[in-house]
């Protein structure tokens, strides 16, 4: 039933210039494959086929990614190298990808409310922040489990993460009563919190699954924390209205956006990779 993924891809990615002056945040590789084909495929797996991306200035290579290179292809063809684009060509080949610009950075909900002419207002949809990089290597992936939530709650999911308190400035929090394992229905949410006044330590993560009238919400709801409108804030007018839940995953988020993040998936998936390959 959830067909479309939203990626967000216009911020400037200003923690990792000036690897980020030219380049996209989101094509930054952890190890050959950039971040966000690790966002398109856990979008594939969670049984989405329209990946619609919301781009900006100097971000044409993700354009160029998800599109043939005929060249290149008759350059490699019949060498070992061939294999290196398979995963590539698959999700040419599965999956459509729409693009429209977002031509001022005011925040992820202006990016979302961006997003409503590539996802239209009649279905929820997904959306994935392709810098937190989200693993689970024990079963479903993290947008998956959601997905599975969303078919038996009927209403907005975000997932969200306990995180040491004198982090919590840097998230969305929420304050929610648990409904079952792992599961809160959310009454508040605030942006980056004052580590005081902060209502939990469950901070919302980049992985959401919407319902279209957050474009409404979106359009009524004024530009909050830096003079940005945050989705965090559009979201807690839907939760005041008990039509959030907020879902502790299974698996790992690496925060890819932060220098920290990107060598710790790093060295994760190179780990991973390492002992695939002494098998
Ligand atoms: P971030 O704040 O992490 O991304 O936004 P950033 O601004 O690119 O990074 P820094 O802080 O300058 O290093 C979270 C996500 O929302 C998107 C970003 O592309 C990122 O995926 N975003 C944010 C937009 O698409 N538009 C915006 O106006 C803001």
């Amino acid at each position: 039933m959830i067909k479309a993924c939203l990626f967000p891809a216009a911020g400037y990615g200003t923690r990792f210039l000036p690897a980020t002056k030219a380049m996209p945040k989101e094509m930054l590789p952890i190890l050959t494959k950039p971040l966000i084909q690790y966002g398109v495929e856990e979008a594939m797996e969670a049984g989405c086929n329209i990946m619609s991306i919301i781009t900006g200035r100097g971000k044409r290579a993700i354009t160029d990614h998800f599109d043939i290179s005929y060249e290149l292809e008759h350059q490699i063809q019949g060498s070992d190298k061939e294999k290196m684009l398979a995963d590539i060509r698959h999700i040419i080949d599965k999956c459509t990808f729409t693009y429209t610009r977002q031509n001022e950075m005011k925040g992820l909900g202006d990016a979302i409310y961006k997003g409503r002419v590539l996802v239209g207002e009649a279905n929820p949809f997904a959306v994935v922040l392709a810098d937190d990089l989200c693993v689970n290597s024990k079963g479903d992936g993290i947008l998956k489990q959601m997905v599975k939530l969303y078919e038996k709650y009927k209403c907005c999911v975000v997932a969200c993460m306990e995180v040491p308190t004198a982090e919590v400035n840097k998230y969305g929090v929420i304050e929610g009563n648990k409904i079952e394992d792992g599961v809160y229905m959310v009454s508040n949410m605030v942006e980056k919190p004052d580590i005081d006044k902060a209502p939990s330590n469950l901070a919302v993560i980049g992985r959401y699954i919407l319902t279209p009238d957050i474009f409404s919400v979106i359009k009524e709801t004024k530009p909050g924390k830096n003079g940005e409108l945050q989705i965090t804030d559009a979201l807690c007018t839907q939760a005041q209205k008990g039509m959030v839940i907020a879902y502790k995953f299974k698996g790992t988020r690496f925060d890819c956006g932060s220098v920290d993040g990107f060598v710790e998936a790093t060295n994760y998936f190179y780990d991973l990779e390492k002992k695939k390959n002494k098998k």
